[in-house]
């Protein structure tokens, strides 16, 4: 969806402020009915899969792990306009001469698709690390499904949070609740002190949650050897870049001696990761 300057604006300093902002009705029906129909059909095939560290630990959530590795549809959901041009303030590299400087340069870290558990999902960082001050290296988009209020497990969060250069207080007390209808976006800063409530109604409220991250931050998995060759092919540049293929640390000096390589390095790991 286009998004105005004004708009812009508003979302960028609730970013800034408060750690995080709600795009209102960013996609509608049109967009989310074949999303919503390719997740019911992935959730089924990977039902009963084995997680390890996380299905002992978290069991009575639903997730798909890795998104971008069952369809393209999940990622173009990515490359929308008003999602981008927030991103980009806030995680593209000014530096990064080899890509073009209205593209994106930074990368995915992660993305699943999540219903919340019966027990609070606790206060915790996206980041791996807190910092204060203007700037972060990574970025949650969580899409909304479905409805989801309190009672089915919405996410919480302490506005403000992200720039206390503190580790999360596990418990605090304050915690603000984030409501979302179908086709809402949450953006939040990775630094944010956020989780999720404790799910007490029965309705499968899914949200997809997308990790985006500056080019040099370490993915959560593999993308550039676990994407399908299939679904590598379907991408276009941007996509590809977006899985990380215009990032990847070279193997040696004589190979290359910039990780920053952009859309050229695109087809030198097409050949050397799908041989
Ligand atoms: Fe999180």
């Amino acid at each position: 969806m286009k998004i105005s300057s004004s708009e812009l604006a508003i979302h960028t300093k609730n970013l800034k402020v408060l750690g995080y902002t709600q795009l209102r009705g960013l996609f509608g029906d049109t967009e989310l009915t074949p999303v919503r129909d390719r997740l019911a059909e992935v959730a089924e095939e990977m039902e009963g899969t084995e997680y390890p560290e996380f299905s002992n630990l978290r069991s009575d959530e639903n997730i798909v792990f890795n998104l971008q590795n069952k369809d393209k549809l999940f990622v173009d959901l990515l490359g929308d306009h008003a999602i981008e041009k927030l991103l980009k303030a806030f995680i593209n590299d000014p530096y990064y001469p080899a890509l073009p400087e209205d593209a994106p340069n930074y990368i995915l870290g992660e993305y699943v698709a999540r219903v919340s558990g019966t027990s609070r999902l606790r206060l915790h960082i996206d980041s791996w690390m807190p910092a204060p001050g203007p700037r972060t290296w990574m970025m949650q988009v969580a899409i909304a499904l479905n409805d989801r209020d309190e009672t089915d497990g919405c996410t919480i969060a302490v506005p403000g949070s992200h720039v206390r250069g503190e580790y999360t207080e596990r418990e605090f007390p304050e915690t603000t609740a984030l409501p979302v209808l179908a086709g809402d976006v949450i953006v939040w800063d990775g630094r944010l002190w956020h989780g999720s409530a404790p799910r007490t109604s029965h309705q499968e409220a899914w949200m997809l949650i997308a990790t985006l991250q500056r080019w040099w931050v370490k993915p959560r998995f593999d993308m550039t050897r676990s994407l399908p060759r299939e679904i590598y092919e379907q991408l276009t540049e941007r996509q590809r870049a977006l899985m990380g293929y215009a990032s990847v640390p070279p193997a040696t000096e004589t190979e290359h001696t910039n990780t920053r390589r952009g859309y050229n390095a695109i087809e030198d790991h097409r050949k050397a990761l799908f041989r």
